[in-house]
């Protein structure tokens, strides 16, 4: 089957489409150059940089989230598909959010304790196990996502990757 101008799939907009490639982009970046040692934070250049990176993909997945939610229109998967791939789909996807969240609020959250000592090694070694948590699940949410995206490819060929590869009529 060829995906076709009649195809039940609405494209994903070109905002939506350009913020998830560009999000993709920043998180591989981050995994690149991810520290490997909290007290890397000393040097002050790369402190400022850490902030404000972080800082910066978290006020994009935020815009990011209410862009889908209020204006772009959220998923593509046909009404029609079964109720698992709904749950599945909709899990992944707050599991995609939930973890860049709390990677990004974390990373602040050690980045101001360790500008501010008064909050001690109990607050800074617990903000980072919950940081490494989330950077050890993102991987898996994103390996899943994948699949997903290429089941719909694949199996379904219903048009719900090419939403957002742009390879339909917008
Ligand atoms: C090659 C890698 C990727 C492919 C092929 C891909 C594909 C897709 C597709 C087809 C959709 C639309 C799903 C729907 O309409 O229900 C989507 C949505 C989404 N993707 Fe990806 N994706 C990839 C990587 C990522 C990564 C690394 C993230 C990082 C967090 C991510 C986060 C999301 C989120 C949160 C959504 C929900 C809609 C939104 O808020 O933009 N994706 N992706």
């Amino acid at each position: 089957m060829t995906i076709s101008a009649q195809s039940p799939v609405k494209p994903h907009g070109f905002v939506t489409r350009s913020i998830h490639w560009v999000s993709i982009l920043m998180i591989a970046y981050g995994y690149y150059k991810g520290l490997d040692n909290v007290n890397q934070l000393a040097d002050p250049a790369l402190f400022r940089f850490e902030v404000i990176f972080a800082s910066s993909l978290g006020l994009l997945f935020a815009f990011r989230l209410f862009w889908t939610q209020k204006i772009g229109g959220a998923t593509r998967l046909p009404h029609k598909a079964p109720a698992w791939e709904h749950v599945a789909s909709r899990t992944v996807h707050y599991g995609l959010y939930g973890s860049v969240f709390t990677i990004v609020g974390t990373g602040l959250a050690i980045a101001y304790a360790y500008a501010s000592p008064v909050l001690g090694d109990f607050f800074v070694n617990a903000m980072i196990f919950i940081h490494e948590a989330a950077l050890t699940l993102l991987p898996a949410l994103i390996l899943t996502h994948i699949t997903g995206a290429l089941w719909h490819k694949v199996i379904r060929r219903d048009g719900v990757l090419e939403a957002m590869t742009g390879k339909l009529p917008i």
